[in-house]
């Protein structure tokens, strides 16, 4: 798998556990805690990831435009993995107001994604050899092994 793909996959991930998590009732007190911390390793993993090797790449090979995309890019990563899911993780799953800050969490990792896969992933393509993608890909499977071990050690 390349960067490209590898990364595709994570997010056909989360939008699959996002759908989940908001199809979720003010019952589902344990459903919604687990989900809630699932999608937050994932998010945390990937967006490691991205900005560990993808984005430094992109912004080393593009031009004034791919440094204003990184910059936007790890902007919205730093919204979600700072201050929506660490709200979220202090809100009680059992209230409706856990289900209002579900769902801007969907919508600001849905809006990321798809900026991520209609704008900078198509110019990784355009500015990365193939095989940088497909060494690259490599190096975040390894990489992702190890985090994943960092948080069932934690
Ligand atoms: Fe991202
Ligand atoms: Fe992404």
């Amino acid at each position: 798998m390349n960067a490209i793909e590898l990364l595709i996959q994570d997010h056909q991930l989360v939008k699959k556990l996002l759908e989940e998590l908001s199809s979720t009732t003010e019952r589902a007190v344990k459903k919604r805690a687990e989900l809630l911390e699932r999608i937050k390793q994932e998010v945390s993993i990937h967006t490691t990831l991205e900005e560990e090797i993808l984005y430094p790449a992109i912004k080393q090979a593009g031009g004034k435009e791919e440094a204003k995309m990184y910059y936007e890019a790890k902007e919205e990563h730093r919204t979600v993995d700072s201050l929506v899911i660490p709200d979220l993780l202090h809100t009680e799953t059992g209230t409706v107001e856990f289900a209002g800050r579900v769902k801007v969490m969907k919508e600001l990792l849905e809006h990321h994604i798809e900026e991520e896969e209609s704008e900078l992933f198509p110019t990784a393509r355009k500015l990365l050899g193939k095989q940088e993608l497909e060494d690259m890909g490599k190096a975040m499977e390894a990489q992702k092994k190890l985090l994943k071990g960092e948080q069932r050690a934690a």
